[in-house]
């Protein structure tokens, strides 16, 4: 891994959470993901994990939940999946990517696809992506990208959005759970700018997940309570553990439908509520060695929904959180001083960082960061490690 990469994953706590999901699509049966796995040298599901110790006693029955952790992430990409062929003259634009071979599936389909994610992400997808496209031969209609952004920061998605045409369908799996409310209210705030720029519509998958997440999993494991009771504690263990923050911790993910409907609508947006079980894939992979759950699993979903929104009326763009990030640092005395400005996020920690690295460790004992002109840090940005 070169330095620059290993900083970006540094100061990104989330990125294992993508691995994951790939890893879990590949083990469903999706045959682009077991392809693209290869290609970015990915492992398989379960070969290794650091991020939840499993007592020995335990690590036979741990296997045995891989279906319900299968079947959460399959049935989202798959629904997706499906969302995105409905709405077949829209322009994908899909935050965050993550490692998801849906490049390849659109490529296949001759759609316009652009994929956005942390910088770290995209420069590990985007020529993995390319690369399997190439050897499948390429669809000449199709027009496939990836751009680095950070979803807090409105110039980053602006910028990656500009040359495209026509209206979007901004698709979101596995995000917004990650943002602390305040974040929560300017990704609202920069999509709602950008979906007024572009037209077209934002569809979230994360609130239905997140209702339906426990009641999918007994289902994939035929209803066995202590198998469910063990999911329950490793998924709590593995949350706790691969993000230094509380999951879902702010009113998106509120058990109230009422204020989360009320609080779409003060971001200017208007509500579709898209039934998923209409979505669902016609087999679940994830069910193979266990096809007689597939209904009890699709019941699940009888009752969940889609969020898919659109600009209702013109927003009233928030003060927009921070300048361009700045670091100066100079040694003197014993001390090394650092002055920060602007703002620090996923974006522009790697190049605070790079600052710390370049400086001799050897000629100073204590270190003082001047922050006075530092105008925002964001939470997805800085991991405590
Ligand atoms: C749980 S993964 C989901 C990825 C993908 N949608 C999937 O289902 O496989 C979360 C993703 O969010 C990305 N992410 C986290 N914070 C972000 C931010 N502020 N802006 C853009 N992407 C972000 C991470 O890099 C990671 O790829």
């Amino acid at each position: 891994m070169n330095d620059v990469q290993e900083l970006r994953e540094i100061v990104n706590p989330v990125f294992k959470t993508a691995k994951s999901c790939v890893q879990l699509d590949a083990a469903s049966g999706d045959e682009d993901s077991k392809r693209l796995m290869e290609e970015m040298g990915f492992e398989s599901f379960g070969e290794h994990t650091d991020s939840v110790k499993v007592p020995p006693e335990l690590v036979e029955q741990v296997k045995r939940l891989a279906p319900a952790y299968m079947v959460v992430i399959e049935s989202r990409y798959q629904m997706t999946n499906n969302l995105i062929d409905a709405r077949a003259d829209r322009q994908i634009v899909d935050l965050p990517c993550g490692y998801m071979s849906r490049g390849v599936r659109m490529n296949r389909q001759g759609r316009r696809y652009l994929g956005l994610d942390l910088p770290a992400v995209v420069d590990v997808i985007g020529p993995a992506t390319s690369n399997v496209i190439d050897e499948q031969g390429g669809n000449l209609d199709a027009d496939v990208r990836y751009h680095g952004v950070d979803a807090t920061n409105y110039d980053s998605l602006r910028e990656a959005t500009r040359d495209v045409s026509g209206d979007l369908l901004i698709t979101t799996e596995g995000l917004l759970m990650y943002f602390t409310q305040p974040e929560l209210e300017e990704v609202f705030s920069n999509i709602h700018r950008i979906l007024e720029e572009h037209g077209g519509s934002w569809a979230i998958a994360d609130r239905a997940m997140s209702k339906c997440d426990e009641s999918l999993a007994a289902a994939a494991l035929g209803n066995d309570t202590q198998l469910v009771g063990l999911y329950k504690a490793v998924t709590a263990s593995a949350a706790g553990k691969t993000a230094d923050f509380e999951i879902g911790n702010n009113v998106f993910f509120d058990d109230d439908d009422e204020k989360v409907k009320a609080f779409v609508k003060d971001m200017g947006f208007e509500l579709r509520l898209v039934p998923a079980y209409d979505y669902l894939p016609d087999h679940f992979g994830s069910l193979r060695a266990a096809p007689e759950r597939e209904e009890s699993v699709r019941e699940v979903f009888r009752e969940v929904f889609l969020w898919e929104l659109s600009v209702a009326k013109a927003g009233q763009p928030r003060e927009y959180h921070g300048k361009s990030f700045s670091a100066d640092a100079v040694v003197e005395g014993s001390l090394l001083r650092f002055v920060v400005a602007g703002r620090l996020d996923t974006l522009t920690a790697p190049e605070f960082l790079e600052l710390y690295k370049s400086i001799d460790p050897r000629s100073y004992t204590g270190i003082e960061v001047n922050m006075q002109d530092l105008e925002y840090v964001s939470s997805a940005g800085v991991s405590p490690r």
